[in-house]
């Protein structure tokens, strides 16, 4: 097929990606025919993959909105995806235009058009990493420029962790992040489980295999214990639509059936 001239060069347009299949789901633009068919497949297993996601992005809305409230004013976005509605910076600098944020991904596509969106915004920027080694992210010299590393940041690890293989150790990963910010830092995270789902989930999640990140199904235990000793804010680690919803169409009819766990969590 022909690169699309959003796409960077060099990306694999023969293998579908883990950003622009939750571009299709949450209703972007920036995805192939090979993600939208991998996304349909992984739909028949677990016809509400597509709600799992959109409630992912509605509780990142709303997590942005109670940091913001919170009287956090930099945020560090990892496996930020492809710019979508409803993005970081957009939620947070509509309620405080100086707030800072930098976005993460290891995603070229994701990247790039993360780019785009904030030429000319001197307060938000992209840096391409693998959340897996956060020690690039931390000593990158944009991370370093637009974030104050000795003032509270909201560590924002949603919809990623999944992607990260138990031989990465994605809890000494998240530790690591943890113990780069001061105390009056948050750490906000969701996460996939196969927690009171049907066994089909485990067929989509093979299907995720095709993409270059597979998807790692965590209990709700073993999501929990990514947050170590901070303390969670109310109501704690729970399904998507339940953490902290606005209005009644935030919940839904069954929360519980929400393939996601999120919460948030302050460091004391
Ligand atoms: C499901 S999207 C989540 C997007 C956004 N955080 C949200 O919650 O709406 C997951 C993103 O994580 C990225 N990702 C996967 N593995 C990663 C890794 N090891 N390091 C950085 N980003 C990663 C993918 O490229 C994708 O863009």
């Amino acid at each position: 097929m022909t690169r699309p001239s959003w796409a960077p060069e060099g990306i694999d347009l023969d293998r579908p990606s883990a950003s622009r299949v939750y571009d299709y789901f949450v209703g972007g633009m920036h995805n192939f025919e090979i993600d939208r068919t991998l996304a349909r497949q992984i739909e028949a297993f677990t016809p509400n993959v597509a709600e799992t996601m959109r409630a992912n992005r509605d509780l990142l809305r709303r997590c942005v909105r109670y940091l913001v409230d919170a009287g956090i004013d930099q945020f560090l976005d990892l496996g930020s995806g492809i710019p979508t509605v409803g993005n970081v910076h957009e939620v947070a600098q509509a309620r405080n235009p100086a707030a800072r944020v930098i976005y993460v991904d290891i995603d070229p596509v994701a990247v790039a058009h993360s780019r785009a969106i904030l030429s000319g915004n001197p307060n938000a920027a992209v840096v391409q990493a693998d959340v897996a080694a956060p020690e690039d992210v931390l000593d990158d010299p944009q991370v370093r420029e637009l974030l104050d590393l000795d003032r509270p940041v909201a560590v924002l690890l949603l919809g990623v962790l999944h992607f990260v293989p138990d031989e990465a150790d994605p809890a000494d990963c998240v530790a690591r992040l943890q113990q780069a910010v001061v105390p009056g830092s948050y750490l906000a995270i969701t996460h996939a489980t196969a927690d009171g789902q049907p066994t089909e989930v485990l067929e989509a999640q093979k299907l995720s295999g095709r993409t270059s990140t597979e998807i790692v199904l965590r209990s709700k235990d073993q999501i929990a214990a990514y947050f170590h000793d901070w303390s969670l804010i109310e109501p704690g680690l729970v399904h998507l639509p339940l953490w902290r919803p606005e209005h009644p169409a935030d919940v839904g009819a069954h929360p519980e059936s929400s393939g996601a766990y999120g919460g948030l969590a302050r460091k004391g």
